[in-house]
């Protein structure tokens, strides 16, 4: 079965009331033509009234939580208060968190495996700085972070992994669809070796770093073109999807989600 395109716009910490109420109302009134799971993730303090306000198939999404249900954790948010407040998704490990606030490898997999257990999908994001890749660790980078995870979870369903090469995001420097493709495709084969050849069929492994309605064709294209191999060798493409931030906060957006048609 084919994975279904998914596009996430991670606002960041950015917005306010009235921004983020007008990119509401732009993606709302906006035309989506693709078949894509559309997933935003505005600042913890807009959730709520987002949750209440965009299109129902639009869902919404945390940018971090912890790793306790409840207590002394000044500033935190645990997965199951996103639960019982109905925000169904969680970005987890983004670059930003591991580089700025100290998310290890190890609190990242933690972070996961609390936010599944508590019954949230989860953004898992990985990815090597520019100093690993032109080391050539990018491969063993990436399969360190998610053999971190696989140590805590079992359950991989309710995850949706996204590359992010850290010197991609926010830089305008976005990675060619072939270093895309080849970081995807060992990606999956991780999956499979470590995991099962079930779960690396299904799950989404969406690319992440600088995506703006210019170049998300050109990586759209190459999912096409993968699409056209897929029928001809039976087998799946390997760029499932994006997660943007800058350019989600823009009306671009649209054509991004739209860009998996
Ligand atoms: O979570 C999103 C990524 O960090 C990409 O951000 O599209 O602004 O480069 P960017």
């Amino acid at each position: 079965m084919p994975r279904q395109f998914f596009v996430g716009g991670n606002f960041k910490m950015n917005g306010s009331l009235e921004s983020i109420s007008k990119i509401v109302t732009t993606l709302n009134e906006g035309n989506i033509t693709a078949p894509t799971e559309v997933v935003i993730a505005p600042p913890s303090l807009y959730l709520l009234s987002v949750k209440d306000k965009i299109r129902k198939e639009i869902a919404v999404s945390a940018q971090n939580s912890y790793i306790i249900a409840s207590g002394a954790f000044t500033g935190e948010i645990s997965p199951h208060q996103l639960k019982d407040a109905g925000i169904p998704w969680v970005i987890i490990g983004h670059s930003e968190r591991r580089t700025l606030f100290g998310d290890t490898d190890k609190l990242v997999a933690q972070k996961t495996k609390t936010a599944l257990d508590a019954g949230l999908s989860v953004i898992l994001c990985i990815g090597e700085t520019l100093e690993e890749r032109e080391s050539n660790k990018t491969i063993a980078v990436v399969e360190k972070q998610l053999a971190a995870v696989k140590a805590e979870i079992s359950d991989w369903k309710n995850v949706v992994i996204a590359y992010e090469p850290v010197w991609a995001i926010g830089t305008g420097k976005v990675a060619t669809s072939a270093q895309a493709q080849e970081v995807h495709h060992a990606l999956r084969g991780w999956l499979s070796k470590e995991i099962g050849q079930d779960v690396a069929q299904s799950t989404r492994i969406i690319y992440g770093g600088s995506v703006s309605a210019k170049n998300s064709k050109e990586l759209g294209e190459h999912l096409s073109h993968v699409f056209q191999l897929v029928r001809m060798i039976a087998a799946q493409p390997d760029v499932d999807g994006f997660l943007v931030g800058g350019a989600s906060l823009k009306p671009e957006f649209i054509e991004i989600i739209n860009a998996g048609s």
